[in-house]
């Protein structure tokens, strides 16, 4: 792993700097839109390049036909995302009809994968700009190079171990909440999984970087901070100096300030007791996990490379509801894994039912090229699939609902961070410590402010209530 030096930062400066003197020559500075696909990391780097480009002089824009740049970053994880993304590059291309300055850039974990550039420079020859994850901190030498009359330019970047780029511009999305990055990458090669190939291998900001970087947004007033990693319990395993997840929670902890912090995403296989005892201890820390099993059954984990089994998650969940009896605990699942089993399928149905998750993420399993598992036999039928994942989501409904009709009569603390989606009795939208969805009415309430509410009544979505 490489940590991109200052000299090579600066001159990323300098690229921004020229860019900018470009757009000055416009009575008003262009505009640039930016759209994401996938998970919060791909999110938290969208706010980067949002972030250059502001510093390169475009005004952020939410109507894609008034862009003069246009970048799509892209998620490669299931089948569906990537087709989605082709689908939308082609209506943007169409833009340049009336539009010929406009200039289009692709970037992010699909177009890491080779197969997929080499699509793109056949099929998409109206694509400026491709550029993969590990080249994202090079963003501003490739535009200022294609703004100055360079050919196509597709730079996938750096090798497979990934690098680390501080001192770059950021543009967060307005509100109270802010994505902290704190490592990047995957070392776990799950079998069905393409993150691991697209992302590089697992690397740690240095933990003052991040601790600065916290102090800043907590100063700057964001009240709902999350740590963000494919698996952040591995923080720290590639650093000098022995600090864990644990470590950097607590230390995280200490600044003080009215906020609260979250965390993405735990993998079972090293989560602890130390972790769930550091939560329960902490002060701005949410009693919040979210901890995929992915499947029931011991036969699909050993497939599946996850290197745990059913009764040690089982053992994690108890620790953890013992340290924190009100955590809000969540998970993904893949249904229809090569070779599941009706068998297989009703273990982790019975999961489901046992663990009675808050909220979960279910996937139908999609075949990623290069991956072990898309080599593996298959039997199950999509109907057969499909009906499964049917199954689940009605299990699963039967759950929430009463689990979250358990709230009714009780009073949570919620930070208020949205409008309702229409005018409606609950107008403000806010969230829970543990992250559950609350819309609320009462007397001026404001984004960005913790309140306490009375919980009246419950849909499967959403709880309902007033301010105390
Ligand atoms: N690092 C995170 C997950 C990132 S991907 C973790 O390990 O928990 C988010 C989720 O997408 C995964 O948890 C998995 O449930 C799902 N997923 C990943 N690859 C998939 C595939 N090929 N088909 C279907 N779902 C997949
Ligand atoms: Fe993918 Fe597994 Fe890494 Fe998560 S831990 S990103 S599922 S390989
Ligand atoms: Fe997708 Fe890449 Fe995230 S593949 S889920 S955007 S890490």
């Amino acid at each position: 792993m490489q940590r991109i030096s200052q000299q090579q930062i600066n001159q990323q400066w300098e690229n921004i700097e020229q860019v900018r003197r470009m757009n000055e020559v416009y009575p008003e500075p262009p505009r640039a839109f930016c759209q994401t696909f996938g998970c919060q990391q791909n999110e938290a780097d969208t706010e980067r390049i949002a972030g250059m480009l502001k510093e390169m002089g475009y005004e952020p824009t939410e109507e894609p036909a008034e862009a003069s740049v246009i970048v799509v970053n892209t998620c490669a994880v299931r089948e569906h995302a990537e087709k989605r993304v082709l689908g939308i590059i082609g209506r943007y291309t169409h833009l340049k009809e009336t539009n010929p300055e406009l200039t289009i850039c692709m970037c992010g974990c699909m177009v890491q994968q080779e197969h997929i550039t080499e699509k793109i420079k056949k099929s998409y020859p109206r694509v400026d700009i491709v550029f993969g994850t590990h080249a994202l901190w090079r963003f501003p030498e490739l535009l200022l190079r294609r703004l100055g009359g360079s050919k196509r330019l597709f730079e996938i970047g750096g090798s497979d171990e990934g690098e680390i780029a501080e001192g770059l511009p950021v543009l967060r999305g307005k509100g109270c909440h802010a994505w902290l990055s704190i490592m990047y990458g995957c070392n776990n090669f799950c079998s069905y999984c393409i993150v691991p190939y697209v992302r590089g291998r697992e690397r740690s900001r240095l933990p003052e970087v991040i601790e600065q970087e916290m102090r800043e947004l907590v100063a700057e007033g964001y009240k709902d901070i999350t740590l963000l990693g494919q698996n952040v319990n591995s923080y720290g395993k590639d650093l000098d100096e022995p600090i864990d997840f644990s470590d950097l929670l607590a230390r995280l902890d200490a600044i003080p300030g009215d906020y609260r912090i979250r965390f993405m995403t735990s993998h079972p296989k090293d989560a602890s007791a130390k972790l769930f005892r550091t939560m329960a201890n902490g002060t701005h820390i949410s009693h919040q996990l979210h901890l995929p099993f992915q499947s029931g059954s011991d036969e699909i984990l050993k497939r599946m490379n996850r290197k745990y089994d059913s009764a040690q998650y089982r053992a994690l969940i108890a620790e953890a509801r013992e340290a924190m009896p009100d955590v809000v605990l969540s998970s993904d699942i893949i249904v229809g894994f090569p070779g599941e089993t009706e068998e297989d399928f009703l273990q982790t149905l019975r999961m489901v039912e046992d663990v009675e998750y808050d909220l979960l993420y279910t996937f139908l399993y999609s075949k990623r090229t290069g991956t072990p598992a898309a080599t593996m036999p298959d039997s199950a039928t999509q109907e057969e699939k499909q009906e499964r994942f049917d199954r689940l989501l009605k299990t699963q409904e039967r759950i929430i609902e009463r689990r979250q009709n358990a709230y009714v009569g009780k009073t949570v603390r919620v930070l208020i961070d949205g409008t309702g989606k229409q005018p409606s009795d609950y107008p403000m939208a806010g969230r829970t410590d543990g992250g559950l969805l609350v819309l609320c009415r009462g007397n001026n309430l404001n984004i960005g402010d913790f309140v306490e509410i009375n919980i009246e009544k419950a849909s499967l979505r959403a709880l309902f209530g007033t301010q105390v």
